[in-house]
């Protein structure tokens, strides 16, 4: 019997209660004023211009990869991809014909590994890189953006586990050309399903838009709008169904908007709440394992708290431990996503020192907003116990 889940939803029962009666006014569900009223308040609190918002953080990277490929500003069609992150990080790379060049892990925050990086980006001289900021966890972004501008590539920031985390004061996902976030369920909050693309980028907003919706453009602003009609020549009648990229159907529905603005109100509480945990599982945890570093102007807010084991049977004797105490766990994120078959099959074994490291004694802690700090020493005290008696 599981006592203490990875996930713990941050839907409680006066957010289930005030859906309640929000339903009662009988209102339209499908994407409409209450969606549109969540993307700005959602794009104040980040600091981005323009926000768009879909059914989940898979959704918005497949939304920003074809973005980006249609944006015509790709010089060429070679992506640089992390090792460790998410299948959906990587998988629009392959699923739009890009070429996608692995990179090893960060030994400290375990995002993409700079110096490695930087032999890619002379060698390959990349369009884009897809940066996953790991964990909430923020990535060294000084150094990315001083890289950006040397080799001119395009960056798109995945942030889908790490909303809350700031670098240097800065949110993460204000970083990229665009930037994706996801809102499942135990991520830091939820709207069930849900993901949004932020950017201060115009060009890239309209196309973000008409391709999140069969490629039409009457969820443009106005003016764009009447630009396209008037380039088209197309006529009144026929306006809302043409179709001006080959787009998709990503939408979420304005239920789930409405659950996102009540989770804006209480995201506060929940990144101290994160945070707090955080803490606590370091000061306990970490001088045995190896974690996560960031440098002291950072703020992390994560998910889950990550460790690596001394090697993997150590990581099975505490995972032995958990099971045994009812404590669920798993591997770290994906491990190192160039070891799993839907790498391997197209362009071999993607093999790094750090990542397969991680790959092979990662695990995840549960870290959510309803553990107790007793909570977090006792499931401490387990890991600990497991570990020394190896
Ligand atoms: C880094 C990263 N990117 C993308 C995703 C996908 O988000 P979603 O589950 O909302 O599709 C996840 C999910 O955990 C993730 O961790």
């Amino acid at each position: 019997m599981l006592r203490y889940y990875l996930a713990e939803d941050t839907i409680n029962h006066s957010d289930v209660d005030r859906l309640i009666s929000w339903l009662k006014t009988y209102p339209r569900l499908t994407k409409g004023e209450v969606t549109l009223d969540f993307e700005n308040k959602w794009g104040q609190w980040l600091g981005r211009e323009y926000s768009i918002f879909c059914n989940s953080g898979s959704s918005a990277n497949l939304l920003m990869f074809y973005a980006l490929l249609l944006s015509k500003r790709l010089k060429n069609k070679k992506i640089i991809v992390p090792s460790v992150g998410w299948v959906t990080s990587v998988a629009p790379a392959i699923q739009f014909g890009f070429e996608p060049i692995m990179c090893e892990a960060d030994p400290e925050t375990f995002g993409l590994d700079l110096s490695h990086l930087e032999i890619l980006l002379k060698r390959h001289r990349p369009g884009a890189v897809m940066l996953v900021q790991v964990l909430g966890v923020p990535h060294k972004m000084d150094e990315i953006l001083k890289l950006k501008k040397r080799y001119g590539f395009l960056l798109l920031e995945d942030a889908c586990a790490a909303v809350g985390a700031e670098y240097h004061g800065n949110k993460v996902g204000t970083f990229g050309d665009m930037a994706s976030f996801s809102y499942y369920f135990g991520h830091q909050f939820s709207t069930i399903e849900g993901g949004m693309v932020s950017t201060n980028d115009k060009h890239l907003a309209d196309l973000l838009l008409m391709l999140r919706s069969h490629g039409w453009s009457k969820d443009l602003d106005a003016t764009t709008h009447k630009k396209l009609i008037r380039q088209y020549r197309v006529d009144d009648f026929h306006s809302p169904f043409v179709f001006y990229e080959p787009g998709f159907n990503l939408r979420s529905t304005d239920l789930n908007a409405y659950i996102g603005l009540g989770q804006i109100e209480k995201l506060s509480m929940i990144i101290k709440a994160r945070q707090k945990n955080h803490s606590q599982y370091l000061n306990r945890l970490g001088d045995y394992f190896y974690t996560q570093k960031w440098d002291k102007e950072s703020r992390v807010c994560s998910i889950s708290f990550g460790l690596l084991a001394k090697n993997r049977s150590e990581r099975a004797a505490v995972v032995s431990a958990l099971n045994s105490h009812g404590i669920e766990t798993r591997i770290f994120s994906a491990g190192n996503l160039g070891l799993h078959p839907f790498w391997v099959k197209r362009y071999g074994k993607a093999s790094f020192p750090f990542a397969d490291r991680i790959h092979h004694t990662g695990f995840f802690l549960p870290n959510n907003p309803s553990l107790s700090a007793k909570n977090i020493d006792f499931i401490s005290d387990v890991v600990l116990a497991a570990a020394l008696r190896t």
